[in-house]
């Protein structure tokens, strides 16, 4: 297989813990390595990342906070960061909140032009309120930092789902439809130029479809007028280290939007 690259995405690939091998063809050229050679890449990628304290620790519960099982707060669409945080934090809208030991809210700035969406806390952000802290969590690290992006300071992370459920089954469509209005209220707040997707229930989430991940990917898609760049769950790529380089031309392709947005 080969690929035509510029220096920015040779160097992307290989922070995706691609191995670039010598070019068979022309110059601009390159072969993506066997996938042995990505995992151990990967491997040695994902051990030089820090998982450094979050910017959004778990919220305090609010006093006012509903107490009975199956309540939201109401008005989600107006609240602003602090109110929506100890909404989530208090949330007891669906089972969830008996099986969690904290509410996994978000990490990042405020206001940014790129936006995360990921499924749900697993075992690791369950215990440190943060969202992408496990292994698919460095490895988004890396693919991020190759893009010029970091959760502390230029992208904000956020999951549909922000309590865990046990043993990270999937989620259900009635805990999905409880907690999407966080999710919402979290983008209109963000005002990004970009969401990237990731994952089967990000994206069904997001997209109001049952479409899979395969088939959406590849174009740009809209939530509540911002575009959405479909790719894979970066928990999926440790899995299945040949479509990383699909996730890494997504990445290309959410960059493209946003520099032909910025054109
Ligand atoms: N998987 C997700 O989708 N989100 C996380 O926060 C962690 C793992």
């Amino acid at each position: 297989m080969t690929l035509h690259l510029d220096p920015r995405r040779i160097a992307m690939l290989q922070e995706m813990g691609l191995r670039l091998l010598p070019p068979m063809g022309a110059a601009p050229e390159v072969a993506i390595a066997e996938p042995e050679a990505i995992e151990v890449a990967a491997v040695e990628v994902a051990a030089r990342v820090s998982t450094a304290p979050v910017s959004f620790a778990p919220a305090a519960v609010p006093v006012a906070a509903p107490r009975t099982l199956g309540d939201r707060p109401t008005g989600i669409e107006s609240l602003g960061w602090d109110d929506l945080a100890a909404a989530v934090a208090g949330c007891r809208a669906c089972g969830l909140c008996e099986s969690r030991r904290n509410t996994v809210f978000g990490v990042g700035p405020a206001r940014a032009d790129w936006m995360v969406i990921g499924e749900a806390p697993g075992e690791n952000e369950d215990q440190q309120g943060e969202p992408f802290v496990g292994q698919a969590g460095k490895l988004l690290d890396n693919m991020l930092r190759a893009a010029g992006l970091n959760r502390r300071s230029n992208v904000y992370i956020a999951n549909v789902l922000k309590c865990r459920p046990p043993g990270n089954r999937n989620p259900e469509p009635q805990e999905v439809a409880q907690c999407e209005p966080f999710l919402r209220r979290q983008v209109a707040l963000v005002q990004p130029r970009i969401i990237l997707a990731m994952g089967r229930f990000a994206v069904q989430t997001l997209l109001q479809s049952q479409e899979p991940v395969g088939r959406l990917r590849g174009r740009v898609h809209q939530y509540q007028g911002v575009p959405v760049v479909v790719t894979y769950h970066p928990a999926y790529l440790l899995r299945n280290l040949q479509d990383k380089a699909k996730a890494w031309a997504d990445l290309c392709l959410a960059m493209d939007v946003m520099e032909g947005a910025d054109a």
